[in-house]
């Protein structure tokens, strides 16, 4: 099947955004893994396992990863062609240099796209799989780019989130709005409800497991 993998530019009709989000990632893509390294090593490393342990790839899976950012991932890859596409150039140019290091260790093809998850420059029914980790905390509009990522994903495939939300229990909610402060000066969002965003977007979730309390959560949603 043919993707449109092979630009690094954004689909003509579409102008990348400007905006200080934009630029905030770009600014912080020479921080990010150093910035995140503790809660990597403690937590999120093992969930994104998790998130690959349940997504079962074979070799004729076409795979897009919304806002790869450094490359996290991209050690996780196997089985299937994978399209990584990002907002920020520089986060994009991290996780090239990473899967540069990785070498013959990375046991799956992988091209990488400059592209804003709301305007996907895909036809609709292209991918076999759709997954994001800590991305729909930082995105503009994120119930247009879920509505995105279920456009291009097949009917009766599936999408993985794993993602930071606001908390369900009502004594630490406020708190995390205070919290919430600090982090946007970061980038992210992080009292969303990208459940419900998930939902409202067309998707039908089929499974939720919550991480450390109901903070993040691991989703698995299928279009039908
Ligand atoms: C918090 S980082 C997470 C990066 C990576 N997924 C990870 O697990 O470490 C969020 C990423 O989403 C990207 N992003 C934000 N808005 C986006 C958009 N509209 N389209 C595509 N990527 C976007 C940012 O540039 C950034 O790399």
């Amino acid at each position: 099947m043919k993707v449109n993998a092979n630009t690094e530019k954004q689909s003509k009709n579409r102008k990348p955004k400007e905006g200080k989000d934009l630029s905030r990632y770009n600014r912080i893509a020479r921080f990010y893994d150093i910035f995140e390294k503790p809660m990597e090593s403690f937590m999120f490393n093992g969930w994104r396992k998790r998130l690959f342990e349940r997504m079962e790839n074979s070799n004729n899976d076409i795979i897009l990863e919304i806002g790869v950012g450094t490359g996290k991932n991209i050690p996780f890859y196997t089985n299937g062609r994978y399209i990584a596409l990002d907002i920020s150039k520089k986060m994009i140019k991290k996780a090239k240099d990473k899967t540069m290091k990785l070498g013959t260790e990375l046991k799956a093809d992988v091209d990488f796209i400059i592209a804003d998850v709301e305007f996907l420059p895909f036809r609709d029914d292209t991918f076999d799989k759709v997954f994001t980790t800590f991305v729909f905390c930082s995105v503009e509009n994120p119930v247009k780019g879920l509505k995105e990522a279920n456009r291009v994903l097949r009917k009766r495939k599936k999408a993985f989130f794993l993602e930071h939300m606001l908390p369900k229990n009502k004594v630490l909610q406020p708190i995390f709005h205070i919290m919430n402060l600090v982090a946007r000066l970061m980038g992210p969002e992080i009292n969303r409800k990208t459940d419900r965003n998930i939902e409202e977007a067309g998707f039908k979730i089929v499974e939720q497991e919550y991480l450390l309390g109901t903070v993040f959560r691991l989703i698995v949603a299928e279009k039908f």
